[in-house]
């Protein structure tokens, strides 16, 4: 028999509670850490994925869980590169995973409204590469769904986290343009067809439509965002496809791709109309035998500006001004998305860093565009109801 005096066991025993209460504060504390950690999945292990990866595993609250693509090696690959634990070629088995919080989309265009649709009814955050979908009625589902279930869909158009479009956006809101009539963008390059990913670019089925929704993306959006989301009323387009079906237009120093795969535009040419009277014309250019066709201006009845190289343009005490800026920074703009989209989810804010209504936009005038050139005439804008 042990025979323990009445002290030493009061004393034990508060040792003993002390204790269990330690232990509890610092399991509390686990719990809190464990759930202020965001667990990404990575659906498409390509090109652009390593971006995603790199942001991603730069976060301090963020770990890369798992990985899938359809080409299995590709997700091995990048697992490795990044230290991922899970990988898979079907995304839909990623998508069981309870403890993943968010996904990121980096398949080939005609895949990001179907995953998106299915990641977030399997109840993830969904960060979607651009463009946001191959049409408009594609659009209107992910942000559906994205209702629905009550999680973030934030579209990867890095261009609105850059800070010569936030200045931009700064200038026109604080009038110094006055009433903006005209803008005019530019984007492409003299021979920049995409030939990797198997054509994944250039055939219909995967891609759905070529340089306007690869590339027209970025200038629609930051026109219809620093102009403070005007309404599309209709659109007069040609596209062509003539240099991405030519043998000849296979050169050195040019990207290359697979000629008998192109099933898409290179190039297309634009004029918009919207409600306000304003118009815009749009240049876009995955091939052409020219460098560059101008930049972006936007132009109003009280001053001027141009994007890249960036300029305000003003009467100034009765004398023409050209205004320059400082040097502006060119930081990650894609990382610093993804550091705001993580953000959103670690804060549970109910909507996300860019609000996917106004880049559904972007898909509006897309449609329109193809109509028209399909046409051979100017066609009326079809804006989706959401509500
Ligand atoms: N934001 C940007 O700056 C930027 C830059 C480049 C590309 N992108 C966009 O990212 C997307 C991918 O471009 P990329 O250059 O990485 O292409 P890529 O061809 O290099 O990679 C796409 C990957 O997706 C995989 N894939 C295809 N279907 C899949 C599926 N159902 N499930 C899982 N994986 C699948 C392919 O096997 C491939 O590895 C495109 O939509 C493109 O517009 C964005």
């Amino acid at each position: 028999m042990f025979d323990i005096c009445p002290h030493r066991w009061q004393t034990a025993s508060k040792i003993f509670r002390v204790a269990c209460h330690r232990l509890r504060a610092f399991k509390q504390v686990c719990e809190v850490m464990e759930m202020s950690e965001v667990k990404v999945g990575v659906i498409g292990c390509g090109m652009i994925s390593v971006r995603h990866f790199q942001a991603y595993t730069s976060l301090p609250d963020v770990k890369v869980i798992a990985c899938t693509d359809v080409v299995i090696e590709r997700a091995r690959q990048r697992a490795t590169e990044f230290d991922v634990p899970h990988v898979f070629s079907d995304y839909r088995q990623m998508l069981q995973m309870e403890e993943l919080d968010a996904v990121s989309i980096c398949t080939p265009h005609a895949f990001h409204a179907p995953i998106a649709i299915d990641a977030l009814k399997a109840g993830k955050h969904v960060f979607c590469e651009k463009p946001m979908a191959t049409t408009a009625n594609e659009a209107v589902a992910m942000i559906k769904a994205a209702r629905e279930n009550q999680k973030l869909l934030e579209v990867a158009i890095r261009t609105r986290f850059s800070p010569s479009v936030q200045l931009a956006k700064r200038l026109v809101d604080s009038g110094m343009l006055g009433k903006v009539y005209y803008a005019e963008g530019f984007i492409g390059g003299r021979r920049r067809i995409p030939g990797w990913g198997g054509s994944a670019f250039i055939r219909k089925e995967t891609a759905g439509g070529g340089v306007v929704l690869d590339l027209g993306v970025y200038t629609m959006d930051t026109l219809l965002h620093i102009l403070g989301q005007p309404k599309p009323v209709s659109v007069s387009a040609i596209t062509s496809d003539l240099i991405g079906k030519s043998k000849e237009a296979l050169v050195e120093g040019g990207w290359q791709w697979e000629v008998n795969d192109f099933e898409v535009e290179d190039f297309s040419a634009a004029f918009v109309r919207f409600e306000d009277g304003m118009a815009w014309v749009l240049k876009m250019a995955w091939a052409m035998h020219a460098d560059s066709l101008g930049w972006t201006f936007i132009l109003g009845d009280k001053g001027g500006l141009r994007l890249e190289p960036f300029e305000l343009y003003r009467d100034e005490h009765g004398t023409m001004a050209n205004i320059t800026f400082p040097a502006l920074p060119r930081p990650d703009s894609l990382a610093t998305q993804i550091s705001a989209f993580i953000n959103a989810i670690k804060e549970g804010r109910t909507t996300p860093p860019t609000p996917p209504e106004e880049i559904m936009m972007t898909n509006v005038i897309i449609d329109a565009i193809y109509e028209s050139a399909r046409l051979g005439k100017e066609v009326a804008c079809n804006i989706p109801k959401l509500d």
